[in-house]
């Protein structure tokens, strides 16, 4: 998200594409244990040491701690905490919208990416924000292809947010490229114009990681230095898959679906949206 752009875009090898494949579906299988076990009355640093001991089981390293001194393994953001949300030992209620952010280095490779759960019973506005944003992502990947440019994805993110929702898309943070390094070149916003920024080459491997707010896009970072809350207060939402360009159609590297039937199984987690 802030990063030192140095304007060189690194392009991977198949052979690279496939390790960061993996990486990526550890996170995702890492969250899927997230899914089967969250509930009300859990804590978000129970979520961290199951999945800081889930991802070193598997001879990876938990990317965030200590990146740039980040002092846990997830982002837990809970509500009015668009993203960065540290780890606490309050215990999650019911109502309540948390998205996970999981980052690992495997072999070298990492992934990195973030999904949204909705605790229990809602309401039909944070229900139809969870579900937007998700649209939103895979919006965006729809035009994570060859030939097509930067701004193109992060238009149809805010088209289908900001412009048929009326939801605010939060400026201040971005996507990015990811590699051997979580954050490279190019900065993908989730706002812009069809048409700009950079062009986009095969095997391009991006984090696209929409941040959309219920209500209005001002955001403000707390006095712990990374905490970034909606100004308003109202909710927000994050999903982020890691995509690798291509012809014709984007690959994802991550995966939803393990995520998905573990969310949809749990009693605990609301998948009235889908
Ligand atoms: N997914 C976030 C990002 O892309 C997570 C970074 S948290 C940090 O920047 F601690 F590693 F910074
Ligand atoms: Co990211």
């Amino acid at each position: 998200m802030s990063f030192r752009p140095n304007g060189m875009i690194i392009y991977k090898t198949e052979a690279e594409v496939a390790l960061m494949n993996e990486a990526a579906r550890l996170v995702s299988t890492t969250l899927a244990e997230v899914a089967k076990v969250l509930k009300p009355g859990m804590t978000t640093l129970q979520i961290d040491s199951l999945c800081a001991t889930i991802v070193r089981d598997h001879k990876a390293i938990p990317s965030f701690l200590n990146y740039r001194g980040y002092p846990h393994h997830i982002c837990a953001s809970v509500n009015d905490v668009v993203v960065h949300g540290f780890p606490d030992n309050v215990a999650l209620k019911e109502g309540d919208i948390v998205s996970i952010d999981l980052g690992v280095i495997l072999n070298g490779w990492h992934g990195d990416h973030a999904y949204t759960f909705i605790l229990g019973e809602s309401n039909e506005a944070v229900i139809q924000l969870v579900k937007v944003t998700k649209e939103s992502l895979y919006k965006g990947i729809e035009k994570a292809i060859v030939n097509n440019k930067i701004g193109d994805i992060a238009n149809a993110i805010q088209e289908h947010t900001e412009k048929k929702y009326g939801y605010g898309v939060v400026r201040e943070l971005v996507g990015h490229g990811l590699g051997r390094s979580l954050h490279e070149d190019p900065q993908m916003p989730n706002y812009g114009k069809k048409g700009s920024g950079p062009k986009l080459k095969e095997n391009l491997v991006l984090a696209i990681e929409p941040m959309i707010n219920m209500g209005t896009k001002d955001v403000y970072t707390a006095e712990d230095g990374w905490t970034v809350k909606t100004r308003d207060g109202k909710p927000s939402v994050h999903f982020e898959h890691d995509v690798c360009v291509k012809r014709g159609t984007a690959l994802i590297l991550s995966d939803y679906s393990v995520i998905e039937t573990a969310e949809k199984a749990n009693i605990n987690l609301n998948a009235s949206y889908y």
